[in-house]
């Protein structure tokens, strides 16, 4: 199994970029997540020179990774930024993005959450119910603005990946149906306190076909010229996110090159009305740039198995517990030894606890390091403190240096705010 990514070996010890990730476990502890910066900047500038030829914009999802240190690198290359919650805006500005190019997405902003994205001068917002079109009307109103809708729509169409990171079909709760935008739409033209500017959807995470991406596209070319002979004249089309990774488990994933000529192909008919394309990536900028590396704190074998137990749980990285995502694996020093098959597990409570099941691996020492990998994305986001276990570091590696670019969290830090009685 290759290595994806910046990670690779130099003799027998794997870094990144130019850093021994044991001189960072060392300096810092496990676990701890790392992050390339060449490689988010690789990444990034990949997915936008897919998109060149045609007025775009890539808002990049900041629920992917939402480090303060991460999204400042992609504010500076110009990202723009898909949030999902006022905090998240909180993060994009105090990162330097700007607030200009973000869309807010979510089925459930709340009022305050919406007078916070027009104070801040959002964008769009992208809406996903009739209720919420008069809700935000009202509330933009209410302080004497305008706010720019794109609205939602459910392509209805299978994306063909986990049921939980799937969200363009008709029983998700995501989006209006699209037989519904014509009419919401005409409703919505008549609102003060609405301006319409597009349609988006997004239909669901790590796909690894372009199929799904381009038969929504059509339907949504379908109603943006239904709308365009209604007198509705968008800006723009948003089609979200959602294209997959390697996470080393043997699909074979487009890449955005390929994506960005599907995309392309199925957008050419809106070409001639002179709308901008939004999308609105997460796991493919960020998700191959990060590790989780963790240390081997016991090994045992019952009449069934073989455990590796390690000091990253389920609260650090929880797509395995789930998901059953696979993420790869490799030893942070010495690749090339027997293998053994085994449960990699963290200490929690939970059957549910792994992060690997069966998995074929050299098999690590007491005191080893591990190296997780594809975990940039929908990792350190998720973690919690289950089991009062604080929140791993995150570092950035930029050539051959490092920075700490969150702490690792104290008890004191997971106590505060906290009474008795
Ligand atoms: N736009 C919207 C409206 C979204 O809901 C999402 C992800 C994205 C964009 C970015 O999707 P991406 O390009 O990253 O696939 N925690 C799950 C993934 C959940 C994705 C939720 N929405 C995981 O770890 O696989």
């Amino acid at each position: 199994m290759s290595v994806p990514g910046p990670f690779e070996y130099r003799g027998d010890a794997l870094h990144c970029e130019g850093v021994p990730l044991a001189k960072i476990a060392a300096d810092v502890g496990t676990p701890v997540y790392v992050y390339s910066h060449a490689e988010l900047e690789r990444a990034y500038k990949a997915f936008d020179a897919a998109l060149e030829g045609i007025p775009h914009r890539v808002c990049y999802a900041v629920k992917a990774n939402s480090s303060l240190g991460v999204l400042a690198v992609l504010a500076k290359l110009g990202a723009g930024a898909d949030i999902v919650s006022a905090g998240e805006l909180f993060r994009w500005q105090k990162a330097g993005g700007d607030p200009a190019k973000v869309v807010f997405s979510g089925v459930g902003k709340t009022d305050d959450e919406m007078k916070t994205a027009l104070a801040a001068g959002i964008g769009c917002f992208n809406v996903e119910s009739a209720e919420e079109l008069e809700v935000l009307d009202r509330v933009a109103r209410s302080v004497g603005k305008r706010a720019k809708i794109a609205l939602r729509v459910n392509p209805d169409v299978d994306p063909e990946t986990h049921p939980y990171i799937s969200t363009g079909l008709k029983q998700n709760k995501f989006g209006v149906a699209m037989s519904e935008a014509p009419g919401l739409l005409r409703g919505a033209a008549k609102l003060a306190g609405l301006e319409i500017s597009g349609v988006d959807f997004h239909i669901g995470s790590q796909l690894i076909k372009t199929a799904p991406f381009t038969d929504s596209i059509a339907r949504l070319v379908a109603l943006v010229e239904e709308l365009a002979a209604a007198g509705i004249k968008l800006d723009h089309v948003d089609i979200g996110g959602g294209l997959g990774i390697d996470y080393g488990k043997g699909d074979v994933v487009p890449s955005p090159a390929e994506y960005g000529v599907a995309v392309r192909t199925a957008l050419a008919p809106l070409m001639k009305l002179g709308v901008t394309l939004y999308t609105e990536p997460g796991r493919v900028i960020v998700g191959a740039a990060g590790a989780l590396v963790t240390q081997v704190l016991f090994r045992k074998r019952n009449e069934a198995k073989h455990f590796t137990i390690v000091d990253a749980a389920m609260n650090d990285l929880m797509r395995p517990a789930l998901y059953q995502a696979f993420h790869p694996m490799k030893p942070v020093t010495r690749p090339e030894r027997p293998t053994i098959t085994t449960d990699v597990v963290g200490p929690i409570c939970e059957t549910g606890d792994f992060l690997a099941r069966d998995r074929e691996l050299p098999e690590l020492d007491r005191g080893e390091l591990l190296w997780i990998g594809a975990a940039g994305a929908y990792g350190a986001t998720m973690a919690s403190n289950y089991n009062t276990r604080p929140r791993a570091p995150e570092v950035l590696v930029r050539g051959n240096s490092y920075t700490v670019i969150r702490a690792r969290e104290t008890y004191e830090h997971l106590i505060a705010g906290e009474r008795i009685g």
